[in-house]
């Protein structure tokens, strides 16, 4: 919920002028001295803001500040400059309506702080922007240039505006800073050649000489030291805090965040420099022949570097100091100047050249911050303009600020009353006209454009003839002296003749601020601000741009013989369209008072204040306010404040909120004189009543703060039973919770294990059961798995890969056993029998089948060859294999008889007729004859026989007669025996018992051993009534010679019996046969 606070909040003293009871002087001194002294430095008259200086820095001006008034009403929040200033900038932006500030009070009150903290706050609250924080920031830093240039320190104030501002800011519609205009007023020149006791000239000169560099000193051609100029006054050339080379840099640093280029503040700087260099300028009398005396410059040297500074040919100006040029009836008359009036152009150049150099400064910076858009702009102005002056000896320049202050009074008096006749109309509230004091009176007195002080000073500057302060004064007499508020010593009705505080050269002036005492001495020269022609005439011919521009009438060119118009005239004209300007405008005031002289903090001078609040008018200004109606306030604010005061608006009221105030006022009877109910404000006639409003509210809020305070108590304490009730109940039902829980847990725990158990039994049964039928229902599944697998198995297994290995192989065998039989059939050695050569085993596996190929090949080359046989050569062979069956590898001789055709008659025994008679004789056919050596049993000497063989007996007969000598019947035959080795010795064994057997055994030796034996033994073993014949092949047998048995031993030959076979009989028993060693 919003707080509503209220400018009655919390008053020190009252916060408004208006609600002053009883309203006197004092009173009113008294309560702002009360304020004053709880640091209330602000005060409002209805919406004027009146300001004491406090003197020292209060924490009133922070960002928090800012935000506190930001948007808030002006009566809600205590009195502050902040308030004025959302006020006017909110009815600028909202409302459209351009305003104008007023700052008003005397020098010291704390205007231009005044000033700056109202457009500081504006700033704070417009708009924020790249572009619009320029604009800020250029409108800020146009401050500390102008107060370089036109403060000073004075009596009153060590930073006294010596100038007159006025600066319209300018905003678009969205309330957003543009850019700004600045006017000025009339600046104390007369400041820059003398200084009061105690006072300073322009700070610039100050900074200047502190804060420059020794560098830029000596381009100036001036030194750091102040005594060194005529200008500059001693007595305070250093002000306590004041850092004049400090503030250098600032203004340096403002003026470039303004605009300012460097060669136009160097160009500034030099006629800073060349103004100090003028004052500095000495002239002596030097004496003419005509008796008078003529000005020279004396020491020309600071005129020579002056002249450099500023380019001006140093002759040039050396001669405007001595002559002066008067054009009279279009003549130019050259008059000498004495060393007097030689000094006195010498001021009068000093003076216009510095308040041109400010003028220009304006300008210059107007140039710089003046709003580009050319849209329309709302325009807050700020005027910050001296304040209303009274010294002890007061001339033209206080006549003039105090005119002004007059006629800021007279709009202050015009517009406030305008506005507050203008809400009583609007608000449909009936005026009385009241009675106030109204200035108009003196305006006219002093501009009345017939016979107003100002017109007759212009008059009197411009009449012909003699003109002097005095014959001024007379005029005056005559023609003021009816005025009332003008009074002189000569005056005509000399009512004052003996008024000795009124001297003769002065007049006297009742301003509404009070009596002030003019001395004339100097109005028509200072009216006049005559600058000698020459002189201007040498500055417009000076070589340097700034000052060209500063004196334009210096031109030849344009020479004008009409005099310029007087200081007075400009002023009056200025101050004009100020007034004009300023009363299009929504005023807001700002009273600055001073609460004392010493520039302390805490110090409140009643009498000081006294006199400031007179001639402010502030007590008028109260009295105007309260001559309607004192107070008054828009009808909801006013039913939310005071409704708690009656039952029928308390604590809420329905209805629109004017009949709620009306019930309320019924109610509490407030007389009908008291207040008059507007179209949207109630307004109370007397303090008074709104007094009583506020005790009536005070002592209802006491008693709602009790009534508060009962039920707030009341319902601590029930609200502290109840926690304590909540509590009890919450902490019975957690324990009750927590046992009923234990319990429960306990019971369910039990049950748990009994029903684990019975679950447990259960289950396992079940688990059991359902187990086997599992495991059945997996046996058969696996057994149906098994079984299909074989069928699926046997259906595919030829799809399968497993088998393609087998297959593969079988393959590859078959390819590789094909390959081996018919490249063995293409690579099949001859048929040749005794052939040896068979290809080679290609793989390794082979080997066995490799060589019984070899084996069958042979078997079935040998078959073959064996195919192509007769029956006879068939025979042989069977013979020859008979012979190798019963002789090969046990005798020596045989392998030497295998190449030896069995040829069976060797005699040729039918051809050959020797032997006919003896073939004719046997008349079997005979299978073998040969001749034989038969040996002799008794030496063993070897005699020639034939040795026939048929088929039924063996025949010996004598070789050279063919007879018969032994028929052998081949069954008589029991043995063969031979020798081992390489003869040819062999024995026939005749069986014991037989025919034969007498004549005993048969030794024989025969080249054809082996086929004779193997002829006998294959006629034995073919025929089929005898047994076989025994073939006995050793080298010792036994031979039946008749009746001895006679052992035949071979033995081996020894080389000298030569290679014949020798026999020889040893004993009875033994016949030895040597045999040769064979080959
Ligand atoms: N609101 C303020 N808070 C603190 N000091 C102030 C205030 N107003 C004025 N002063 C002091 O008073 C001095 C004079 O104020 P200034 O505004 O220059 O007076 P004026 O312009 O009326 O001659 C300032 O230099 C400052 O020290
Ligand atoms: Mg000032």
């Amino acid at each position: 919920m919003e707080v509503k606070t209220s400018l009655l909040d919390n008053m020190i003293g009252v916060g408004d002028m208006v609600l002053l009871e009883p309203l006197s002087e004092d009173s009113f001194l008294e309560n702002l001295k009360k304020r004053f002294d709880h640091n209330e430095i602000y005060t409002y008259i209805g919406s004027v803001v009146i300001s004491l200086n406090p003197y020292r820095s209060l924490p009133i001006y922070t960002p928090d500040k800012v935000e506190e008034y930001r948007n808030r009403n002006f009566y809600e929040l205590s009195p502050h400059i902040y308030a004025l200033a959302d006020e006017a900038y909110r009815s600028l932006r909202d409302q459209d309506k351009d305003q104008c500030i007023l700052i008003t009070g005397e020098s010291g009150a704390g205007k231009t702080e005044a000033s700056k903290l109202v457009m500081s706050y504006v700033a704070a609250v417009c708009g924020k922007g790249q572009e619009v924080n320029k604009v800020k920031e250029q409108l800020l830093q146009s401050n500390p240039v102008l107060e370089a240039f036109g403060n000073a320190k004075t009596v009153r104030n060590d930073n006294s505006s010596r100038f007159g501002k006025y600066m319209d800011i300018e905003f678009d519609f969205k309330g957003d800073p543009l850019g700004g205009v600045i006017s000025n007023y009339l600046l104390e020149k007369s400041r820059v050649v003398k200084q009061p006791r105690g006072e300073r000239n322009f700070h610039i000169f100050y900074q200047l000489l502190s804060g420059a560099s020794d560098d830029m000193l000596k381009k100036l051609k001036l030194e750091r030291d102040f005594s060194k100029y005529n200008y500059l006054s001693l007595d305070s050339a250093t002000v306590s805090g004041l850092d004049d080379a400090a503030n250098f840099r600032t203004v340096r640093n403002a003026m470039q965040i303004v605009g300012f280029m460097e060669d136009e503040m160097q160009s500034v700087l030099e006629l800073v420099a060349a103004v100090l260099k003028l004052g500095n300028l000495d002239f002596k009398p030097e004496s003419r022949c005509n008796g008078m005396d003529e000005s020279r410059v004396k020491d020309k040297n600071d005129l020579k570097e002056m002249c450099e500074l500023l380019g001006i040919e140093q002759s040039v100006l050396e001669r405007a100091f001595s002559y002066r040029t008067v054009e009279a009836k279009m003549e130019k008359v050259s008059t000498t100047l004495n060393v007097a009036q030689a000094y006195y152009a010498r001021d009068a150049l000093a003076k216009n050249l510095y308040s041109r150099l400010f003028s220009w400064l304006v300008t210059r910076i107007n140039e710089s911050i003046r709003a580009q858009a050319k849209t329309r702009h709302k325009v807050m102005g700020v005027l910050d303009i001296y304040g209303f002056e009274i010294f002890e000896d007061n001339s033209f320049e206080q006549f003039i600020i105090n005119y002004c202050n007059e006629k800021l009074q007279q709009i202050f008096i015009e517009l406030t009353l305008r506005e507050e006749q203008e809400e009583y109309v609007r608000e449909g509230i009936e005026w009385t006209n009241i009675e106030y004091f109204n200035n108009a009176v003196i305006c006219d007195l002093i501009e009345n454009n017939q016979n107003g002080i100002l017109a007759m000073l212009d008059e009197e500057c411009l009449r012909p003839g003699t003109v002097t302060d005095e014959t001024f004064l007379d005029k005056l007499n005559t023609i003021c002296a009816e005025h009332q508020h003008f009074e002189s010593r000569l005056n005509k009705n000399s009512k004052f003749l003996n008024d000795h505080s009124l001297p003769h050269n002065c007049f006297r002036i009742q301003h509404y601020a009070g009596k002030v005492l003019y001395r004339v001495e100097g109005f028509v020269d200072k009216n006049n601000d005559l600058l000698y022609r020459d002189l201007s005439q040498a500055m417009y011919k000076a070589n340097h741009s700034l000052i060209k521009q500063l004196f334009p009438e210096g031109n030849p060119a344009k020479v004008n013989l009409k005099r310029p118009p007087t200081a007075g005239f400009q002023f009056r004209a200025s101050v004009g369209t100020l007034m004009g300007n300023l009363q299009t405008k929504n005023p807001n005031y700002i009273r600055c008072i001073k609460p004392n002289d010493k520039k302390a903090a805490h110090i409140f001078t009643d009498s000081l204040v006294r006199h400031q609040v007179r001639y402010l008018g502030l007590m008028e200004n109260v009295r105007v306010r309260r001559a309607g109606y004192a107070f008054r306030q828009a009808y909801e604010p006013c039913l939310e404040r005071y409704k708690m005061l009656c039952k029928n608006t308390w604590p809420h009221w329905k209805g629109p909120a004017r009949q709620g105030v009306e019930v309320l006022m019924t109610d509490l009877q407030v007389p009908a004189e008291e207040f008059a109910y507007g179209r949207s404000k109630i307004f109370i006639r007397n303090p008074r009543t709104l007094f009583f409003l506020e005790e009536k509210r005070k002592q209802c809020l006491e008693d709602l703060a009790t009534l508060i305070q009962k039920i707030y108590r009341g319902w601590k304490c029930r609200s502290h039973f109840l926690l304590l009730k909540k509590s009890e109940i919450v902490v019975a039902a957690w324990y009750r919770r927590y046992a009923q829980q234990k319990k429960y847990q306990k019971i369910k725990h039990s049950t748990t294990v009994v029903q684990s158990y019975t679950r447990g039994w259960q289950a396992r049964k079940l688990l059991r059961e359902l187990k086997y039928q599992k495991k059945c229902e997996e046996a058969v599944t696996t057994i149906a798995a098994f079984w299909h697998g074989t069928q699926v198995r046997r259906e595919y297994r030829k799809f399968f890969r497993a088998n393609a290995g087998r297959k593969i192989y079988n393959f590859t065998i078959q390819r590789i056993m094909q390959k081996y039989f018919l490249g063995l059939k293409s690579n099949l050695p001859s048929m040749s029998p005794i052939d040896k050569s068979w290809p080679a085993r290609p793989y390794s596996f082979l080997e066995g089948v490799h060589a019984e190929l070899r084996r069958i090949f042979h078997l079935w080359r040998c078959k073959k060859y064996r195919s192509q046989f007769t029956e006879e050569k068939k025979a042989v062979y069977e013979e020859k294999l008979e012979a190798s069956e019963l002789f090969k590898d046990k005798k020596a001789l045989y392998p030497s008889s295998v190449s030896q055709t069995f040829k069976g008659d060797y005699l040729e025994m039918v051809k050959n007729p020797k032997y006919q008679k003896l073939s004719s004789a046997i008349d079997e056919k005979i299978l073998l004859a040969d001749v034989v050596n038969k040996i002799n049993r008794a030496n063993g000497k070897s005699s020639p026989r034939l040795f026939l063989l048929t088929k039924k007996s063996v025949i010996l007969a004598d070789q050279k007669t063919g007879q018969v000598k032994t028929s052998l019947p081949l069954p008589d035959l029991s043995s063969v025996s031979t020798s081992t080795q390489s003869d040819g010795f062999f024995a026939l064994k005749l069986k014991e018992g037989s025919s034969s057997a007498v004549k005993g055994d048969f030794l024989l030796s025969s080249d054809h051993l082996i086929e004779i034996v193997t002829k006998l033994h294959r006629i034995s073993s073919l025929a089929a009534d005898r047994e076989k014949l025994n073939v006995d092949i050793s080298d010792e047998f036994l031979v039946q010679f008749k009746q001895d048995k006679v052992c035949v031993k071979f033995i081996q030959g020894s080389p000298k019996n030569g290679n014949s076979v020798s026999c020889k009989r040893k004993n009875n028993r033994l016949l030895e046969v040597s045999v040769p060693t064979s080959p």
